[in-house]
């Protein structure tokens, strides 16, 4: 692991706590044991606190790194592979040393900031034969995979517009976050979950073609700053059949932390002959228990992300689709280096590098939003609010418009 704070508590941690005795298994592999070996951190607290309070006894040897030599220390161990769940803003060098290291490497969403470092990791990996994937655990939420399923059997009919918000707590920007969340925003955080459902859903048959954002200031840092509380991004695609569809998602880490809806979310997608609702707080479970909710418990849980459980047939448990998309980049793994014959591998690693769902090959449209977002929100904060990025121009892949002038700046040469 480089990195090993809230997600890492969250997804990885009960995959790590349970593969290490309870195998991965697939025909082609046999069982297959995970065993979590070394940490990179910022300062190695977190690995120690952990150390120290889990009595599980491949935890008691992980080696801890930190300073500057923490990433090729862990590259020097024998790990196969490499998460890296660092700040947004962090996950390109571990990633990119990772795989000059050639080790498969998970990246957690956002993969990266910019087209230029995900063209960089895309061809490392290629060049030395590993898998570079990218997590974006709402793809494996059950609603959003029947969503899907009803869109590309043709139920659902030509998507034309949509609006998703998802509002994060106080808590997570004023404490959670608040070492890294200068200059940062909450729609590179988790708009990106939005954007692949959005990309992976409705594609890949269209083309992305504009992309505007705006925001507010004056919470999480000063109101004329380069931290923002509330992002408000607009995307339009063009259909194969030139009709344009457009989707705004609404983002903020501003929200009450006694709001009913702890990190509340909603989609609405409507098509030429449907529309698709999904309201986190109306799907699931209202809890109330005196002095418990809303802090330690939440008011509207979302078990099937994840959960702790006593199973029916005795044993406890956690699980759901945020660690589920975890095990399943570890069989990928698995499946490539002990899936067959040595002599196959390169077989079954294009064969895994093909899954769209989570290559970081697929990811280039939300890469470029992310990359087009940054550029029109660090214009609007140095006084030019109201860019747009138009993608795929004559002039380049990502080419970004300032109002009053009439000079373009192109921030991406390639074709997107
Ligand atoms: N899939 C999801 O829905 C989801 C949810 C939340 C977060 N995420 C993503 O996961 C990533 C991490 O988020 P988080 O919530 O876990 O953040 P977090 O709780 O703030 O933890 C960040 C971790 O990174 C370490 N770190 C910081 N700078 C580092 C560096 N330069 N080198 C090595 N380690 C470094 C920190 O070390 P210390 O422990 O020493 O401070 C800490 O362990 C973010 O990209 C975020 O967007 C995904």
């Amino acid at each position: 692991m480089v990195g090993f704070g809230m997600i890492f508590d969250e997804t990885y941690r009960p995959v790590f706590e349970r593969r290490c005795h309870d195998p991965l298994y697939a025909v082609e592999s046999g069982p297959v044991y995970l065993r979590l070996s070394a940490v990179a951190s910022r300062t190695g607290e977190r690995v120690s606190r952990f150390v120290a309070s889990t009595p599980i006894a491949p935890f008691q040897g992980i080696q801890s790194f930190t300073g500057a030599a923490a990433i090729a220390d862990l590259l020097a161990t024998d790990c196969h592979t490499v998460c890296v769940a660092t700040p947004d803003d962090r996950h390109f060098e571990a990633a990119r040393a990772a795989l000059i290291a050639k080790k498969h490497v998970l990246i957690e969403k956002p993969s990266v900031l910019s087209l230029r470092e995900l063209d960089e990791l895309t061809q490392l990996a290629a060049k030395n034969g590993v898998l570079a994937k990218v997590v974006y655990h709402k793809l494996a939420d059950p609603d959003h995979k029947k969503l899907r399923t009803l869109y590309q059997d043709g139920v659902l009919r030509h998507v034309n517009n949509g609006y998703c918000t998802l509002l994060e707590p106080k808590s997570i920007s004023g404490g959670q976050f608040a070492e890294w969340i200068a200059g940062r925003n909450p729609a590179t955080y988790v708009a990106v979950h939005y954007l692949k459902l959005i990309d992976f859903t409705f594609g890949p048959e269209w083309s992305l073609c504009r992309v505007s954002a705006t925001g507010q200031r004056g919470l999480v840092g000063a109101a004329t700053g380069t931290t923002w509380d509330s992002v408000q991004l607009q995307i339009v695609y063009r259909h194969p059949d030139q009709r344009e569809a457009a989707f705004d998602i609404h983002t903020s880490w501003v929200a009450p932390d006694n709001f009913p809806g702890y990190v509340d979310q909603e989609v609405q997608f409507r098509f030429d002959n449907g529309v698709w609702n999904a309201h986190q707080r109306k799907r699931g479970v209202e809890l109330t228990v005196e002095n418990r909710t809303p802090g330690e418990l939440k008011y509207t849980p979302n078990y099937h992300y994840n959960g702790t459980f006593l199973e029916p047939w005795g044993e406890r448990s956690q699980r759901g689709y945020g660690i589920e998309v975890i095990e399943r980049f570890f069989q990928e793994v698995a499946f490539v280096e002990f899936g067959g014959s040595p002599n196959e591998r390169a077989h079954r690693l294009s064969a895994m590098r093909a899954l769209d769902y989570n290559d970081l090959s697929a990811d280039r449209n939300c890469v470029a939003i992310v990359q087009a977002l940054e550029a029109v929100l660090g214009r609007a904060a140095s006084g030019t609010p109201g860019c747009v990025v138009k993608v795929n121009e004559p002039l380049g892949g990502l080419v970004l418009y300032e109002p009053g002038n009439a000079t373009p700046l192109v921030i991406y040469h390639n074709r997107v």
